[in-house]
Parts: C-alpha cells; sequence; structure tokens
C-alpha cells in the first residue's frame, strides 16, 4: 500500500471510528484548541501518572482530518511520557510541513499524515490536535506549592 492509499484509510476510518472519543471522568488536565480559519474546535482531556500520560480522550467537531488526527494522536501517546510526547510532535511537525521528512517506521499510522503536506491549508487541521494537548500538557504541571 502506498502512502497516498494509507493516506486516505487512515483518514477516512479514523474519521468515521475515532479512538478514545469523549469527555475523560476524572482527568488532571485539559485544553481547548480552536483552528480560526474555519472556527473548529476541540478539547483535549488528561489523566497523568507523574510526568507519563495514564489516558486521553477528545471530543470536538471538525473536519476528516482534524478528526482522524486527533484520534491516531491518542493511540500514539498513550503511556508516553511529556518528553516523549514534544519529541513526537516534532517528528509528525516535520512530516507534515517538509517535503523531505521520510516517514520511519516508529510512527506506525502517523506516517500517513505525511499525505497532508500535498494540502498546505490542511496543515492546521492536522496539528489542531497537538497543539491542544501542548496545552493540556502544560496545565497538567503540578502547581507549585507557595507553603
Ligand atoms: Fe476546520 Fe479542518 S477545516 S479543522
Amino acid at each position: 500500500m502506498d502512502l497516498k492509499e494509507l493516506y486516505r484509510d487512515v483518514i477516512l476510518d479514523h474519521n468515521r471510528r475515532p479512538r478514545n472519543f469523549g469527555p475523560l471522568v476524572p482527568s488532571d488536565a485539559h485544553a481547548e484548541g480552536h483552528n480560526p480559519l474555519c472556527g473548529d474546535r476541540l478539547t483535549v482531556w488528561l489523566r497523568m501518572s507523574g510526568d507519563r500520560i495514564e489516558d486521553i480522550r477528545f471530543e470536538g467537531k471538525g473536519c476528516a482530518i482534524s478528526t482522524a488526527s486527533a484520534s491516531m494522536m491518542t493511540e500514539a501517546v498513550k503511556g508516553k511520557d511529556k518528553a516523549a510526547v514534544m519529541a513526537l510532535y516534532g517528528t509528525v511537525h516535520a512530516l507534515l510541513t517538509r517535503q523531505d521528512a521520510v516517514p520511519d517506521a516508529s510512527l506506525g499510522k502517523l506516517a500517513a499524515l505525511s499525505g497532508v503536506r500535498e494540502f498546505p491549508a490542511r496543515v492546521k487541521c492536522a496539528s489542531l490536535c497537538w497543539h491542544t494537548l501542548g496545552a493540556a500538557l502544560e496545565r497538567s504541571v503540578d502547581p507549585v506549592s507557595t507553603e
């Protein structure tokens, strides 16, 4: 299967049956992301175990690419610590924006997102969930005690 087919199949599958969809209760942090170009929004909830994402869910109304990207992201980051998540985001961002970025095997299904770079206007759709996750992770930092 070439990347174009993978792109189409994976986006369709995750848009039709988004994984980890719906609120997470209880959660340690959440953030809402907004794509100003189209008005779409999504919310990401996190349950943390120290520095590690123990559970993650999302909800929102958006286009097929934003929904599929969020669905795949939740599967990819569950169980990872913050450093690993930020590293993965760097890899995904390069894949979305750089023609010369080659998806490596460790990316799994996320490799399909390289198809988005054929449509530069959709890069924001695919990265919305990652920005939102970054904001939720910042909020999940243990509050500094002033005692
Ligand atoms: Fe709104 Fe894609 S068109 S997030």
